[in-house]
C-alpha cells in the first residue's frame, strides 16, 4: 500500500470532520436499497447511512481503518471488505455506489482513476445512483504552487482522546506537482500526557485537486451522465462553494 494511505485510524476518528455529508447520500437511499461505499475508512459515513439501507458493502484498503470500522459496526446489515477500488470485482451490483470525503482524490494516476470509474461501472445497476466528491480548489490553476506552499507547520486543531491524552494536529505544504494538479500535504500528529509528548505519528496524503469543469468532464468522458451537482452540503452552487459532488448515472 503506498505510503499516502497509511492512515491512523484512532487519529482519524479523533477529530469531528466538519462535513454534513451524511444526509446528502440518505436522499438517495432507501429500505431497499444495496449500496456500496468505496473508500469507507472507519464508517463514518457507513454506520448511519446503513440505517436507511438494506445493506451496505464498505470497502477500504488499510488494515487499520477497516479493523476499525469493523469493531465500531453492531449493524447485521453492514459488511466490511479489506479490497482496492481500483481493481476489485464483488460479482454483485449496487443501487447507489458513493466514495464520501474525497477519495477520489488519493487516486493521483490516472490508470487508478480509470480503475475506480471501472469499478463503478461494473458494479452499478443500470437504474442506479453513484456520487463522487472532491474539494473545490480555493486557487486558481497559476495561483496554487505560489499560494498552497506554506514553509511551516500549520496548527490545525486539537482534541481530548478517550484516555485523557490531548492529541494536537499540524499539517505541512512543502511539496506539490502542479503539472499534474497534486498536493502532498503531511498531517503531523502529536500526543500529549501532562504536557509531556507520548507519541508521534505523520500521515503524507497525496490529493490530487479537480476544477470544477475538469470534474464533471472526467465523469461524462468515462461514459456517465450527470444527474445532479452541489457545491457543498448547506445548498451552495456547484462550482461556488467548498465542495464538489456529483451525482451520474450509466447512459
Ligand atoms: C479521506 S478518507 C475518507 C474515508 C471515508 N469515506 C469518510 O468519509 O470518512 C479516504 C479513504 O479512502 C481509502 N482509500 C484510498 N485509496 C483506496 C483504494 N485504492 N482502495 C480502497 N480504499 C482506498 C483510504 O484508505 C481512506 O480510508
Amino acid at each position: 500500500m503506498p505510503e499516502s494511505r497509511q492512515y491512523n485510524a484512532e487519529y482519524y476518528d479523533a477529530f469531528e470532520w466538519p462535513l454534513d455529508d451524511v444526509k446528502l447520500y440518505s436522499q438517495f437511499t432507501s429500505v431497499d436499497s444495496d449500496v456500496l461505499e468505496l473508500g469507507c475508512g472507519t464508517g463514518r459515513v457507513s454506520l448511519p447511512l446503513a440505517k436507511k439501507s438494506k445493506h451496505l458493502t464498505g470497502v477500504e484498503i488499510s488494515e487499520p481503518m477497516h479493523n476499525r470500522a469493523q469493531a465500531k459496526c453492531q449493524e447485521k446489515n453492514i459488511s466490511f471488505l479489506l479490497e482496492d477500488i481500483t481493481s476489485m470485482n464483488l460479482n454483485k451490483k449496487f443501487d447507489l455506489v458513493i466514495a464520501p470525503f474525497r477519495v477520489l482524490q488519493c487516486l493521483e494516476q490516472q490508470e487508478l482513476i480509470d480503475g475506480i470509474f471501472n469499478v463503478i461501472h461494473d458494479h452499478l445497476k443500470n437504474t442506479g445512483t453513484a456520487i463522487l466528491n472532491v474539494f473545490n480548489p480555493l486557487y486558481s490553476k497559476d495561483e496554487m504552487a505560489e499560494k498552497w506552499i506554506k514553509n511551516e507547520e500549520t496548527f490545525c486543531g486539537e482534541t481530548i482522546l478517550s484516555n485523557g491524552d490531548t492529541l494536537k494536529v499540524w499539517d505541512t505544504r512543502d511539496h506539490l506537482d502542479a503539472k499534474n494538479q497534486v498536493l502532498h500535504p503531511k498531517m503531523i500528529y502529536r500526543r500529549y500526557r501532562n504536557n509531556e509528548l507520548v507519541d508521534f505519528h505523520t500521515n503524507p496524503i497525496c490529493m490530487r485537486y479537480w476544477y470544477p469543469d475538469q470534474f464533471t468532464q472526467l465523469i461524462e468522458a468515462k461514459g456517465f451522465t450527470i444527474t445532479n451537482t452541489w457545491g457543498g452540503y448547506n445548498n451552495e452552487v456547484y462550482g461556488e462553494g467548498p465542495e464538489l459532488t456529483v451525482a451520474f448515472e450509466k447512459k
